[in-house]
């Protein structure tokens, strides 16, 4: 019977030409139902007769959410559009359609398509752990020789709960690689709630990620738009806002999230992602398997990232919350390698030496190597805290400064300043 396939192309002129042709034994396809539009197609898709959906671009109300339904259903999608129509192709894309054809296209070239969509792999297996990921891991710069131009990295902040200083860490990195020449771009997609519009003294009531996220669900988010959303804080440095409330979650689809960190990439050379800490998996506590998933933008983001931080706090609790989330971090996305950079770091809670202790229990209970320490800079932040500004600003020459700045350097991939080149360079750039 070959691939059965459900139709969503009514209203287009070749829509029955283009069925019949199909239809044709010899394609490999078979059309079981045509559709008139997204709910009947969602009907459809959750009855389990079909592999794939063939849609028009127009088709009303289509959106990142129906194509994410879709997905989870197991349907393969393939879009059509008019021939030469760029820009709903480029919206299909945007839309998390991969397989976009011109409707002129011959029927074996959409049966074609039908099938290989059908047999590609799907997103949960897709191989998204960049080798060069593990890199700075071993203090090595990243080299960014075979990355497409405009293509820039993406940094994922991620760490347990119990505030390990992921925010911090988010903000320091991005604001220190923008000092360093680097252009940024700071998100805040914490599913808890967003916070960073605090820190940086910036209204929160701006539509920010869960703007962008809506804009990019509806196929419309291009490079003017998320300059429009984000916050523009120094020359090298934006800002997209988080969630003002924890409760609008569901505005964070992930399908919708990937959407804009890929836009994220051709806007800034560098995107850092202050993630949730949560990444249990809550679907199997739910029926209804296209209700939103909490967590889902985390993983979302954790899969999409060039590099995954783990943000660990440094005494015997927060250890054991990194080992419990690495492991959980393992099980969810086995591809990634996190990056463990450890907070905090102070005498007191962990005898001894106490880089050395941390390491040895991160390595022998987590099976993972410490790359950076940061340390425990209450003066410096409390600084930063009270004034609404970043370490460089308020504590420049602290030691929490200066070691997220020589980290933000080796994620950005250029040369840590000697500190007065650096100054220099910083009043040039600000
Ligand atoms: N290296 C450090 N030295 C001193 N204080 C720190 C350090 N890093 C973070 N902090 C402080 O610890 C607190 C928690 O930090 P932060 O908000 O960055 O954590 P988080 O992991 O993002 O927490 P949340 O779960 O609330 O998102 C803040 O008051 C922050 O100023
Ligand atoms: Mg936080």
């Amino acid at each position: 019977m070959g691939v059965q396939v459900f139709t969503a192309v009514t209203g287009a002129a070749w829509e029955s030409e283009l069925v019949g042709a199909l239809d044709r034994a010899d394609h490999g396809v078979t059309v079981v139902r045509r559709c008139v539009d997204v709910p009947e197609l969602l009907a459809a898709a959750a009855t389990g007769t079909g592999q794939a959906a063939l849609l028009s671009a127009e088709l009303r109300r289509l959106d990142g959410d129906a194509v994410s339904r879709l997905t989870a259903a197991g349907v393969a999608v393939v879009g059509l559009v008019e021939p030469g129509d760029e820009r709903a192709a480029a919206r299909l894309r945007q839309l998390g359609v991969q397989h976009v054809l011109p409707a002129d296209a011959a029927a074996d070239v959409i049966a074609r398509a039908l099938r290989e969509a059908v047999a590609g792999t799907p997103r949960e297996n897709r191989d998204v752990a960049d080798p060069r990921a593990a890199l700075p891991a071993l203090g090595i710069p990243v080299e960014e020789t075979d990355r497409p131009a405009g293509r820039g990295r993406v940094v994922a902040v991620w760490g347990p709960t119990g505030a390990p200083g992921r925010t911090t860490v988010a903000v320091g990195l991005a604001d220190e690689s923008s000092r360093l020449g680097v252009s940024s771009l700071l998100v805040d997609a914490d599913v808890y709630g967003g916070v960073i519009a605090q820190l940086l003294g910036l209204l929160d009531d701006s539509p920010g990620l869960a703007g962008a996220a809506r804009q990019a669900s509806a196929g419309t988010l291009d490079g003017a738009a998320l300059v429009r959303l984000a916050w523009a804080v120094r020359p090298q440095l934006r800002v997209l806002t988080g969630l003002a409330r924890a409760d609008r979650w569901p505005e964070l689809r992930p399908r919708a999230v990937s959407a804009v960190l890929e836009e994220a990439r051709r806007l800034a050379e560098l995107t850092v992602v202050d993630c949730g800490f949560n990444l249990e998996d809550d679907e199997e506590l739910s029926f209804d398997t296209a209700a939103p998933r909490r967590n889902g933008a985390t993983l979302a983001v954790l899969e999409d990232a060039d590099t995954v931080l783990c943000v660990s706090g440094a005494d015997p609790v927060s250890l054991q919350r990194s080992v419990r989330a690495l492991d959980h971090l393992r099980e969810a996305l086995p591809a990634v390698e996190p990056v463990v950079v450890v907070n905090q770091v102070r005498r007191g809670p962990v005898p001894g030496d106490a880089q050395r202790e941390i390491a040895a229990a991160l390595e022998r209970f987590a099976g993972r190597q410490v790359a950076f320490f940061l340390p425990a800079d209450r003066r410096a932040t409390d600084a930063a805290l009270a004034s609404g500004r970043t370490l460089a600003e308020v504590a420049p020459g602290s030691t929490l400064r200066t070691a997220l700045r020589k980290l933000a350097a080796t994620l950005a991939g250029v040369p840590a300043p000697a500190r007065r080149r650096g100054l220099a360079r910083e009043r040039r750039a600000g």
